[in-house]
């Protein structure tokens, strides 16, 4: 496995605007013959003003890619393989201190639980001046009007109103939308240019996550920043991001434009998933289940992790002893690539056995 350097990825110029390259990442939990291979040899380079969508199963590794990236696996979990370069900075080739000074600056991440991000007993104020004085550049010098300011100008950019009583306010006080909308404003409190959103808006209301969507995709515009988001909610991919990868087993079966690959999915985990949703133009539907259980990512991957499940591979010779490669197809014109040994390379993307 070759590990890409910054160096590397400074000299070039297929990389010059890539906010993050990802190469080979693999990331376990638990050690031995027990361990958790949560993500598989991941490759993903998002793009300035890029909106990387993250799709697939519930277990299928896309919480710990994003947990991976800024360092915040816990004690348990681990990257065991690959690179991650942030901003031209090859993070596994810093020290841990250096790497995470890196992160803390160059990347902010929202989860689901605003409350997480949050101290109930400390009001907004002091929490995002505290997030402004670790992110920002110079942040820690700022005195009190200039402090309180910038905490103003943050959160009316999280589209807050009255931010002078928010200011005072403590997380109870505030609603689920409202404490989205902080923590964002924490997350994004320094100059990231990558901005890792899991599940954000998952546990709000239809308006509210709407709202915050559309907060979003200002923020990463204007900041022409790089967002990688993952969801459940395959509407809320096809209509915001610009590019998805589905993840099956911990590793990424397909990947593409989002209009392109929620209109014709090629693979059939991402045919599966896609395939039952009637139209997603139409309404908001979440992931929909596919017959069968996601595999056990602590068994020895001998094939392809979906045959079991697979209406075309099942049974085949190929699919239960080869794994195969995630390899670009031409499928509508656009770049596409898919993990699967059925794909028929020359007839853009069709499947069938007769390709195997
Ligand atoms: N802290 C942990 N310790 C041990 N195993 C873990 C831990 N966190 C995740 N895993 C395992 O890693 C695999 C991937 O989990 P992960 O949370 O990344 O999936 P996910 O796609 O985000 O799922 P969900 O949609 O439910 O959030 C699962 O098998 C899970 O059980
Ligand atoms: S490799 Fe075989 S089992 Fe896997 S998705 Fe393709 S056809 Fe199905
Ligand atoms: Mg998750």
């Amino acid at each position: 496995m070759r590990v890409v350097t910054t160096g590397e990825v400074a000299r070039d110029p297929a990389h010059a605007e890539a906010v993050l390259v990802v190469k080979e990442l693999t990331v376990e939990y638990g050690e031995g013959v027990g361990a958790v291979v949560a993500v598989k040899d991941v490759n993903m380079t998002i793009g300035r003003g890029e909106k990387r969508g993250v799709v697939g199963e519930s277990g299928s590794g896309k919480t710990s890619l994003a947990r991976a990236i800024p360092g915040l696996l816990g004690r348990s979990g681990r990257v065991v393989g690959g690179s991650i370069v942030v901003a031209s900075t090859d993070l596994r080739a810093l020290s841990e201190r250096a790497s995470a000074q890196v992160r803390r600056t160059a990347v902010s991440v929202v989860f689901q639980d605003p409350l997480n991000a949050l101290d109930p007993v400390r009001s907004i104020y002091s929490q995002v001046a505290e997030a402004i004085r670790l992110r920002r550049p110079g942040g820690r010098h700022l005195r009190r009007p200039r402090m309180r300011s910038a905490i103003g100008a943050l959160l009316e950019e999280c589209e807050i109103a009255d931010v002078a009583r928010v200011m005072k306010q403590y997380p109870h006080e505030l609603s689920g939308g409202m404490r989205q909308r902080v923590a964002i404003g924490m997350a994004i409190a320094g100059d990231a240019t990558l901005i890792i959103a899991d599940e954000p808006t998952t546990a709000l209301d239809v308006v509210t996550q709407s709202e915050i969507l559309h907060m979003l995709d200002r923020v990463v515009s204007q900041r022409s920043a790089a967002l990688l988001f993952i969801t459940h909610n395959l509407a809320v991919v096809s209509e915001f991001c610009d590019t998805v990868s589905v993840m099956y087993g911990g590793r990424i079966v397909e990947e593409g434009s989002c209009r392109d690959v929620v209109r014709q999915p090629v693979h059939p985990y991402s045919r599966g998933l896609i395939g039952a949703i009637p139209t997603i133009a139409g309404g908001r539907r979440e992931l929909v289940g596919i017959p069968g259980d996601p595999p056990s990512l602590s068994d020895l991957e001998r094939g392809c992790r979906f045959e079991p499940r697979c209406y075309l591979g099942h049974g085949v010779q190929v699919c239960c002893a080869q794994v195969p490669g995630l390899d670009d197809v031409p499928a509508m014109g656009s770049s596409r690539s898919v993990r699967c040994h059925l794909i028929d390379r020359s007839s853009g993307g069709g499947l069938g056995p007769a390709a195997a």
